[in-house]
């Protein structure tokens, strides 16, 4: 008999749960022994393994977070401890390791196999959606809506203060998280690093607004842009001659990142973590699951990193249609 083990790698993302679940049980489907790693990375090295069966992954699908815990290992990056990661899956007979995991995550799998010889396959997840090669990572859309969700919570007091408001989202380098927050919330600015908005449009923006009889503004701010607290900072001083209710800022922080998934998390997570399982029975490694034109399929998984995923351009200029 077959045996694979599943890990979870990196932030947490809601679905990561629900991808547990299927590739536990799909592998069990499959006639696979399948084991979990405790703590990603870390478990590798401290071997800890333990077997999972299609019951122990019973009522996790609308949780957040991850039972199989989840860490940000540094010494990964030291050879040394690859080497004892690799004799630990050898020594488990692990014939194909599942890493739900981000950009990093992936290197990390990337260099086991490469250096070793470990049979690996990665699964797309980070809140931030930036992961290169693949559309859509387990996670995104449940953040979003966590925003959306504070953001319209936000707009109440922004409307009855007739007040700006800089809300700061998640995203690390990238911007994907602001702009959907941004869309789905209505925004009337939203700052993104991969497309630069200078500072002299924002408050023209938010005075023209005012001049159309529109006295309170959202801006949000993807924190790869600069913090909330810096801009509203800087938006006081240049508002302080006009009649505004003042400008405050709130940082989103971590509630993005928790929670029960969405339906589309759970239902992406579900269809990648079969699939995942799907292309070792086929025969199939170092490679990770992406989406593509909405479909799932494999590429190899050197692909996914050293390369910047970008927001379309469409979108960005969708907003600023928008806020007129
Ligand atoms: O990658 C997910 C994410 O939540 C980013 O949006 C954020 O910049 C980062 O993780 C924070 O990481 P940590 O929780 O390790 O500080």
């Amino acid at each position: 008999m077959k045996k694979i083990a599943v890990m979870t790698s990196g932030g947490d993302a809601p679905g990561l749960n629900a991808c547990i679940r299927a590739v536990v049980r799909a592998g069990h489907y499959y006639s696979l022994e399948v084991v979990g790693v405790k703590r990603g990375f870390k478990g590798l090295i401290e071997k800890e393994f333990y077997p999972l069966s299609p019951r122990d992954v019973s009522l996790i699908i609308n949780r957040g977070g991850t039972v199989l815990l989840s860490a940000r290992e540094k010494r990964f990056h030291q050879y040394e401890f690859r080497k004892k990661a690799a004799e630990n899956i050898r020594e488990e007979r692990i014939d194909c390791l599942f890493v739900i995991g981000g950009n990093g995550s992936f290197q990390g799998a990337y260099l086991l196999q490469k250096e070793f010889g470990i049979p690996v396959i990665g699964i797309p997840k980070t809140i931030d959606n930036d992961t290169y090669g693949t559309e859509y990572t387990i996670g995104f859309d449940t953040a979003v809506n966590n925003a959306v969700d504070a953001i319209d919570k936000i707009r109440d007091t922004s409307m009855s203060h007739e007040r700006v408001f800089v809300v700061e989202v998640m995203g690390r380098d990238s911007g994907f998280i602001a702009l959907s927050a941004g869309i789905a919330s209505g925004a009337d600015i939203t700052l993104i690093p991969e497309y630069p908005f200078p500072m002299h449009v924002i408050v023209d923006t938010i005075l023209q607004a005012q001049k159309r009889g529109k006295k309170f503004s959202i801006i949000v701010v993807a924190e790869g842009v600069a913090s909330a607290k810096e801009i509203a900072e800087i938006l006081t001083e240049k508002l302080k001659p006009y009649d505004f209710g003042g400008v405050r800022y709130s940082v989103l922080g971590y509630i993005q990142r928790g929670g029960s998934p969405t339906a589309y998390d759970r239902i992406v997570a579900s269809r990648f973590g079969v699939f995942a399982v799907e292309q070792f029975v086929n025969g199939q490694t170092g490679i990770m699951v992406a989406m593509e034109n909405g479909k799932v399929v494999s590429k190899p998984l050197g692909i996914s990193f050293g390369k910047v995923k970008k927001p379309d351009l469409s979108d960005f200029e969708l907003n600023n249609i928008l806020t007129l």
